[in-house]
């Protein structure tokens, strides 16, 4: 798939490209182009936003830079799908994540400051999405939660079955992972489950699920509150 991030800071995606899974597909299952806004932007010394009408504190990004680079990028053909990253949005999870990965091409946009002049979501964007009902600020790092969500499920991003079992994954009907416990068995008295140890993989898979459930119904019931982990 292709995927386009339009950002003021595309040298914020430098470390990300260098990482595991995405670093895997990148060249290969997964096109990645950083479209700088000052690039292609109408307006001269690489303006791109502006005061807000109506008074008020904060830049806004202007509607006709934004117009600007997706015609630079695509012509007249922007992709089925022109992702707005706004606190505002949708929220994202990984059934929204599932959804855009099988998309063959996406547009993400991200902003700073105030945030978009609403006629680039109404209008030039197929989608609003949030990455969590906070507010931080610019769309670089919610840019780089998306990329890293929707990379780690294109083929080969990841070397064996592990991105099938995992939290919110259908092999675990939407619900959380079981724990995982590595050497050593003992640590302060804190031990290691003893099935996990027990070579009896029919037993250990029980196990597993009957975790994997109870977490889940406990995560069910906490929410807000955590998952896991309150001692
Ligand atoms: C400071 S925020 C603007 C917030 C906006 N004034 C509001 O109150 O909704 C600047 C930009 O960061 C990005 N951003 C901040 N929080 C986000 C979130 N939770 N999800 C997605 N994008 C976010 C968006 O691109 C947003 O336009």
């Amino acid at each position: 798939m292709r995927v386009d991030v339009f950002t003021q800071v595309p040298h914020a995606f430098g470390w990300l490209t260098e990482q595991k899974p995405l670093a895997t597909v990148l060249g290969t299952e997964l096109e990645l182009r950083l479209f700088n806004y000052r690039d292609t932007t109408p307006l001269r010394a690489g303006q791109v936003d502006d005061d807000p009408y109506g008074g008020g504190s904060g830049m806004v990004l202007r509607v006709d830079v934004v117009d600007a680079a997706l015609a630079g990028a695509y012509g007249d053909e922007p992709p089925a799908r022109v992702i707005a990253l706004t606190p505002q949005g949708r929220q994202l999870d990984q059934g929204l994540v599932e959804e855009l990965a099988a998309e063959p091409a996406l547009a993400i946009l991200s902003s700073r400051f105030e945030g978009f002049d609403a006629r680039i979501v109404d209008h030039l964007c197929t989608d609003a999405v949030s990455i969590g009902p906070y507010v931080l600020s610019g769309g670089e790092l919610p840019a780089m939660v998306l990329l890293d969500a929707v990379a780690r499920r294109l083929p080969g991003a990841l070397s064996d079955e592990s991105g099938e079992v995992e939290s919110f994954s259908q092999a675990l009907d939407g619900g959380i992972e079981y724990p995982h416990y590595t050497r050593p068995p003992e640590f302060r008295g804190w031990s290691v489950p003893e099935v996990l140890l027990s070579g009896n993989h029919a037993l250990i898979d029980e196990w597993r699920r009957d975790q994997s459930r109870r977490r889940s119904e406990g995560a069910a019931g906490e929410r807000g509150g955590g998952l896991v982990g309150a001692r």
